[in-house]
């Protein structure tokens, strides 16, 4: 199986990959990203049937840095701010596509609009640099399933499907990054994530809106199934019942013989982050039915954390 460690040498294998319109895995700070040259329609295609995922769900672009991003869209006031405050960085920002910006139409799933994103992870960023090109790179997991925080997550998802895997080891922040659309007339929260809510609303003086929900949602991240490990979720538990795997989150009484993880005995969200998606991992193939999972604040990291927990809690096959 091609899991590489990260280094100068590997990351110019994996930009040759990209280049000659294969398929990559590489760490970013969020999560790990399934990458593919966003010119090549052909090599954005691998990567939607590598996840199984729906065509009308569409992608975010990785750029190395905020001139290579005006390239591609529409840059106004408001993105230019968040943009500087915020990249290189977990942040998502969506808007109107620039014409003749080279990325095909199947990245933004023939929306006029484009998700672009520059990462903070060296790795990723020096594979950005080698590249040349911008990467279109969802998470690198199954579509619905649970995000990957490790190498190990890519491979046991994907196997060999993907060319190379670049190990950068655990991701830092362990949620994916937050998507703002700057798009129309008000920016829009589209999808909690990394970088709390507060904080751009700092930057921008104002509050986000909120997405309208539809049945075609604006950002597939909001279907209601999502995140998803093979057990079921109880949320908000307060107790515990037979055969139960616990999600712990602070200083608890509650303890189990059974599998159990504490998010962060400390209570700190920022840890809870890191470790959300591993901990479902770890939890599931424990051969649980159901997962208790105790209440988690939702300010802050929590918001995004909780957003996570009820997707991935959601009734499925929907
Ligand atoms: O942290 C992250 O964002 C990771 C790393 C790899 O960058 N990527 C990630 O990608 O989470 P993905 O595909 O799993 O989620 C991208 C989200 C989806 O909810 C998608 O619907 C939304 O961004 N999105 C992409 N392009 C969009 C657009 N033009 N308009 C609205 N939403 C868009
Ligand atoms: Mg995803």
């Amino acid at each position: 199986m091609a899991i590489e460690p990260a280094t100068q040498s590997s990351i110019q294998l994996a930009a040759k990959v990209l280049a000659g319109g294969g398929v990559a895995a590489f760490p970013t700070e969020t999560v790990y990203g399934l990458g593919a040259d966003a010119t090549n329609a052909q090599a954005v295609l691998r990567v939607y049937e590598m996840k199984g995922r729906p065509r009308f769900n569409p992608l975010i672009a990785h750029v190395a840095n905020r001139e290579a991003a005006e390239a591609h869209a529409e840059f106004n006031e408001v993105a230019r701010k968040l943009a500087d405050a915020f990249w290189p960085g977990p942040l998502t920002i969506v808007l109107e596509k620039r014409p003749g910006s080279g990325i095909c139409d199947l990245v933004s799933a023939g929306l006029d609009t484009i998700a672009l994103r520059v990462p903070a992870n060296e790795t990723a960023r020096g594979l950005l640099l080698a590249a040349g090109c911008p990467v279109a790179a969802p998470s690198a997991n199954r579509a619905g399933h649970v995000s990957p925080t490790t190498a190990a997550h890519v491979a046991a998802d994907l196997g060999d499907a993907p060319a190379l895997i670049l190990d950068g080891g655990h991701t830092t922040v362990g949620l994916e990054s937050t998507v703002v659309d700057l798009s129309g007339p008000e920016p829009l929260l589209l999808r909690p994530g990394a970088i709390p809510r507060e904080e751009i609303e700092d930057v921008l003086g104002k509050k986000l809106g909120e997405a309208a929900i539809s049945n075609q949602p604006s950002s597939p991240g909001q279907l209601a199934s999502h995140y998803a490990p093979r057990a079921r979720l109880r949320l908000e538990a307060t107790s515990i019942e037979p055969g139960e795997a616990l999600l712990a989150f602070g200083n608890t009484a509650l303890s189990t013989d059974g599998p159990m993880v504490n998010l962060s005995p400390e209570g700190d969200l920022r840890e809870a982050a890191m470790r959300l998606f591993s901990a479902l991992r770890e939890l599931d193939t424990s051969g649980c039915e159901s997962i208790a999972v105790m209440p988690i604040p939702d300010d802050g990291l929590g918001e995004a954390i909780n957003d996570r927990l009820r997707r991935a809690a959601a009734p499925r096959g929907c």
